[in-house]
């Protein structure tokens, strides 16, 4: 039998074991997230989904609903919380958003204009990071990478090629390719794989897709990240 929960003064019924952004999505409530997908296991990483639940903070990717739960999702106090979050993960990489081959296609640059992020508030931290070409049809640019997990688990569960594992600790964590060089080129990835088509960012890109739409043709610059979600 479906349970209810409080998501925004709204509503939601959800299924037992379903997680509050799964019920939401299926309530059609937008809460903004970049480490998790739909179909893949939540990792928690990003932070960006965190709501308010019966007045304390936890990730809706990875929190369980239940019943009488009463939510803050997108209130003022949440939103300013998940744009610092979304501001730091500007400032730990190094994203250059008017000239990368994902602009307008970026779930993080979507986010950030969903957040009303104007500025990036906190100090850079340009950490050197390396880009990989090697490869004929794939290039892995760790600049972009926020670390988000995602083509990890789809090269090892949907593509059935273990291609990626994260490394190091703190901010020396990276993504790593599993070669004996550590490129790409010696891998069997390929540009039909899903981890590259969940890559969120520029991190993980076909070569042949680059620019390939016009500024003002581009999938966010015509609907919002919090609407794109819910068109069928
Ligand atoms: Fe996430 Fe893309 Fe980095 Fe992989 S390359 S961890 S999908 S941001
Ligand atoms: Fe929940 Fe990233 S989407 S922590």
């Amino acid at each position: 039998m479906n349970k209810q929960i409080i998501i925004d003064g709204e509503v939601v019924t959800y299924r037992p074991g379903q997680t509050l952004i799964q019920a939401a999505r299926e309530s059609g409530i937008y809460i903004p997230h970049l480490c998790y997908q739909p179909g893949y296991h939540a990792i928690g990483s990003c932070r960006v989904c965190m709501v308010k639940v019966n007045g304390r903070w936890a990730s809706a990717c990875t929190t369980l609903a239940a019943e009488g739960q009463v939510i803050d999702n997108r209130t003022l106090e949440v939103d300013a919380h998940r744009k610092q979050i979304v501001q730091m993960l500007f400032v730990e990489g190094n994203h250059y958003c008017p000239y990368c081959e994902k602009s307008g296609e970026c779930d993080l640059q979507a986010t950030a204009y969903e957040l009303n992020m104007q500025e990036d508030h906190f100090q850079h931290l340009y950490p050197h990071r390396s880009l990989d070409t090697s490869h004929a049809e794939v290039w892995l640019d760790r600049d972009r990478c926020i670390l988000c997990g995602l083509c990890v688990q789809a090269s090892a569960e949907q593509d059935n090629k273990h291609l990626f594992t994260l490394g190091g600790r703190g901010t020396a964590t990276q993504l790593l390719v599993n070669s004996s060089s550590g490129q790409l080129g010696e891998t069997n990835i390929s540009a039909a794989d899903e981890a590259v088509a969940v890559c969120p960012v520029g991190a993980l890109m076909k070569k042949q897709s680059i620019y390939s739409r016009r500024s003002g043709e581009r999938t966010y610059d015509k609907t919002p990240i919090s609407k794109l979600e819910f068109k069928a």
